[in-house]
C-alpha cells in the first residue's frame, strides 16, 4: 500500500497517480506523440485524422463527466523525477450497489516501458480503487481484460495480483475488430 493523499492521489517511490487535469494537455500530447502506434494497436479504433490535442479535449471532458457521475475515473501517471506524464490509467463502468466493481485500463508510454513503472502505477491504481472513501473509491472488485497476444499486459496483470477468471471469445472491438480477451479480477481482500 502506497501513500494516498487527498484528491484521489497516490504517491509511490517513483510516481504520482492522480486524476487528469486540464493543465496536463501539453504533457499528455507529448507522451502520445512519443508513443506512436504503441497504444493504438491495443485500443478501440480512433480516427487518425483526430489530433492528439482534440483527443485530449475529449478525454478531459469525459473524465469530468465521469467524476461528476462517479462512474469513470481517468488517471495520469506522473514521474516524480521530472513531472513527465508516463502513463494513463482508468477505472471505468464503476458499478455500485452489491457489485462495487470497476474495469481497469492501463497504458505506459513507449519510452518508459520495461522499467517496472506499469506495475508500480497499477498497484497504486488498485490502492485508489480499494481504499475507503474519501481517499479511495471503496470498491470490492476490479476487473481487467487483456488480449491473449498482449504479453506485456498479461505479465503486468499477473505481477500485480490479478487472478485469471476466464476467456471471452471476440469480447471487445479493439483496433477495428472483435478480439478474444483473457478475463482477470482482483478483490479488495486479495490486495494486501
Ligand atoms: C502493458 C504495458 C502497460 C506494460 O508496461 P511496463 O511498464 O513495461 O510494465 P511492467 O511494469 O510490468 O514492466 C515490467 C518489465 O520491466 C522490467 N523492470 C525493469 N526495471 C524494473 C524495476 N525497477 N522494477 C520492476 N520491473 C522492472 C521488468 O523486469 C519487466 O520486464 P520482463 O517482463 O521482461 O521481466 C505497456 O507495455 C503498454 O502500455 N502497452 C500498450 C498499451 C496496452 O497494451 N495496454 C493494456 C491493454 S490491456
Amino acid at each position: 500500500m502506497f501513500h494516498l493523499s487527498d484528491g484521489l492521489e497516490c504517491v509511490t517511490p517513483r510516481l504520482i497517480v492522480r486524476p487528469i487535469r486540464l493543465s496536463d494537455r501539453e504533457r499528455w500530447i507529448a507522451a502520445h506523440d512519443a508513443s506512436g502506434d504503441h497504444f493504438t494497436h491495443w485500443m478501440p479504433y480512433t480516427d487518425p485524422s483526430i489530433s492528439h490535442d482534440e483527443r485530449f479535449t475529449a478525454q478531459f471532458s469525459r473524465a469530468q463527466a465521469g467524476l461528476e457521475r462517479g462512474d469513470f475515473y481517468s488517471f495520469v501517471v506522473e514521474h516524480r523525477h521530472d513531472q513527465t506524464l508516463v502513463g494513463f490509467h482508468s477505472l471505468s463502468q464503476v458499478f455500485r450497489g452489491p457489485f462495487q466493481n470497476a474495469y481497469a485500463g492501463w497504458r505506459i508510454s513507449r519510452p518508459y516501458t520495461n522499467q517496472g513503472l506499469g506495475s508500480e502505477s497499477v498497484l497504486a491504481l488498485l490502492d485508489l480503487a480499494f481504499h475507503p472513501f474519501p481517499r479511495g473509491l471503496g470498491l470490492h472488485r476490479v476487473q481487467a481484460n487483456v488480449i491473449p497476444t498482449n504479453a506485456p499486459s498479461l505479465a503486468l496483470a499477473r505481477r500485480v495480483g490479478f487472478r485469471e477468471e476466464g476467456y471471452a471469445k471476440r469480447y471487445l472491438e479493439i483496433d477495428g475488430r472483435y478480439q478474444d480477451h483473457v478475463m482477470f479480477a482482483k478483490l479488495s481482500e486479495e490486495h494486501v
